[in-house]
């Protein structure tokens, strides 16, 4: 290790002891075992100071609890990088976390993070099961040494009281920056504790007219944040009760998410399971949202993203967008979402842009995806809107190149279950449907697919059938071919 880093670690410890007397035998304990560890099970990258070293403590003692639904089911999280030599910080035994859901571990964790951060071998921060550590809003940075797996099989839990937050900082929870190769997986439980977050006034509450938005007064965390962080990976954790999106990655190179659950209730405002931003390739397996808001949305410079055996359900389905806010250019492409389950939700695939702006979103394949008793299954909307007053523009975020292959299942009648409303000044191209069959849930079938300045077709015969789909390209599809990205 740095010799500043050796310092500054001292510091922080010598901050503890000062702090309080748990930190006080931890420091012991890890000079302690850290002594042993050179000795006695020194890992094969050697010099690395692990508190203690024994291998493959890392292992999840539990397989990952089952998402709320039966499908899919997520795989058991593999074992560490082959080499098993990966350096052990057990925030319990080394760094005197206590682990009991009311006294602040956030230092004992950061201190175990700094401190695999800086060891250049890689890293496992062990936070053991059987123990729920309350942690206060946090910045784990990078980059580290070598890689750093945070292996969560106990609970972590925030403050539930918004007042408890500092005033300038309520926007993230846990912000991993910067923090290439970071892994965070286990069979634990992540809890937001949202619900005084949720009802605070300032929110738009289902039912009401929505004037208010959201402003700075409104601030909510993101329960985990990951940005300018490549090569990342989370896996197998519950996560739950965010007071804001549950994930966000953005400006990040390389997310691997799978075997997640992620639930809040139905109606919290803002909940998004997975919001990815600013980001590239992009693979989100094996999980089960279920919430109050977007089930994955991806927003502005997002490409190469596959979506693959994943279940959603109660909250606003799978979204691109919205995009092109305040005349922004946006640019979306190359997104797959392939064996999906959408359910009881307001929509199913959508693609939401404002009037106004540029860019363009293009190639874009929803593939195999199963409604069930969805409001609006399959629906692009170029005149979103949150107030009641959004002036039509005279541009657009274009939309072309988007199959729909494989949609069935049920709708909720209140609405046609085909609803493509593109934009006046820049109509969507290119769009096409095969294998598409959406019947009612209950009650009468709505067969009037919508449809405003679209082009494209149905290769297959669609239930309902679409014929409001026009042919070939517009007259000035020239001048939209400009505003593509890519
Ligand atoms: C991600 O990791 C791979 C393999 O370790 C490496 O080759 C690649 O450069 C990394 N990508 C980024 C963007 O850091
Ligand atoms: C599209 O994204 C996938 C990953 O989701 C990637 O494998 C593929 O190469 C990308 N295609 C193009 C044309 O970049
Ligand atoms: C999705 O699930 C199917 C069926 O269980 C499985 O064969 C496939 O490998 C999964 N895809 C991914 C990307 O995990
Ligand atoms: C915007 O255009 C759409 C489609 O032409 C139309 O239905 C809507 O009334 C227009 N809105 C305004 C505010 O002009
Ligand atoms: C239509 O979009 C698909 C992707 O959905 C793309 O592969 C194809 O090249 C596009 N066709 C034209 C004529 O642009
Ligand atoms: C469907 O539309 C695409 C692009 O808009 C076009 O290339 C293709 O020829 C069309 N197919 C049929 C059967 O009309």
């Amino acid at each position: 290790m740095e010799v500043a880093a050796r310092t500054a670690i001292a510091l922080l410890l010598a901050l503890a002891v000062l702090c309080g007397g748990a930190q006080g035998r931890h420091h012991r304990h890890t000079k302690h075992t850290r002594h042993n560890s050179a000795h006695a099970h020194a890992p094969s990258h050697s010099q690395a100071p692990g508190p203690s070293s024994a291998r493959r403590h890392a292992r999840p003692v539990s397989p990952p609890a089952p998402p709320p639904s039966s499908y899919p089911a997520p795989e058991p999280a593999p074992e560490p990088a082959s080499g098993g030599a990966a350096a052990v910080y057990d925030v319990v035994k080394d760094f005197g976390a206590v682990g009991d859901g009311v006294a602040d571990d956030t230092d004992a964790i950061k201190t175990a993070w700094d401190t695999a951060c800086a060891d250049d071998g890689d890293g496992v921060v062990l936070a053991r099961a059987g123990y729920s550590f309350l942690v206060h809003t946090t910045v784990f940075t990078g980059p580290c040494q070598g890689s750093v797996t945070i292996q969560l099989d106990g609970t972590m839990v925030a403050p539930s009281d918004p007042d408890k937050w500092p005033a300038n900082n309520k926007r993230n929870w846990l912000v991993f920056y910067n923090a290439h190769g970071t892994t965070l997986r286990g069979a634990g439980l992540i809890d937001g504790k949202g619900q005084n977050w949720w009802e605070l006034p300032c929110k738009v509450h289902k039912g009401q007219g929505g004037s208010s938005g959201h402003g700075t007064s409104c601030d909510s965390p993101v329960m985990l944040r990951f940005f300018t962080s490549n090569n990342v990976t989370v896996q197998g954790l519950k996560v739950q009760n965010s007071p804001e999106f549950h994930f966000r990655f953005d400006s990040c190179r390389g997310v691997h998410v799978s075997g997640l659950s992620i639930s809040s209730p139905q109606g919290s405002p803002n909940t998004d399971g997975i919001h990815v931003e600013n980001t590239q390739d992009v693979l989100i397996t094996d999980t089960a949202v279920s919430n109050g808001d977007d089930c994955v949305s991806i927003g502005a410079g997002t490409l190469n993203v596959h979506i693959e055996n994943v279940t959603c359900g109660l909250g606003h389905g799978i979204s691109i967008g919205s995009l092109g806010k305040q005349g922004t250019r946006a640019c979306v492409a190359n997104i797959t979402v392939r064996n999906a389950v959408i359910r009881h939700s307001d929509n199913g695939v959508r693609i939401k842009t404002w009037q106004g702006g540029s860019g363009s979103v293009s190639s874009v394949s929803f593939e195999n995806v199963r409604m069930d008793a969805v409001r609006n299954p399959i629906i692009i909307d170029q005149y979103y809107c949150l107030s009641k007053s959004c002036e039509n523009a005279t541009t657009a975020v274009f939309v072309s190149g988007v199959s729909y292959a494989g949609i069935r299942g049920t709708y909720d009648a209140r609405s046609a279950p085909i609803h493509f409303g593109c934009s006046d000044a820049v109509p969507c191209t290119n769009i096409t449907l095969s294998d598409v069959e959406l019947l009612p849930a209950s009650g009468q079938t709505v067969d009037d697919p919508f449809c405003w300045n679209v082009y494209g077709n149905a290769t297959t015969p669609t239930v309902p059938p679409v014929a409001c789909l026009m042919d070939g390209v517009p007259g000035n599809y020239a001048d939209h071919t400009s505003l593509k990205c890519y």
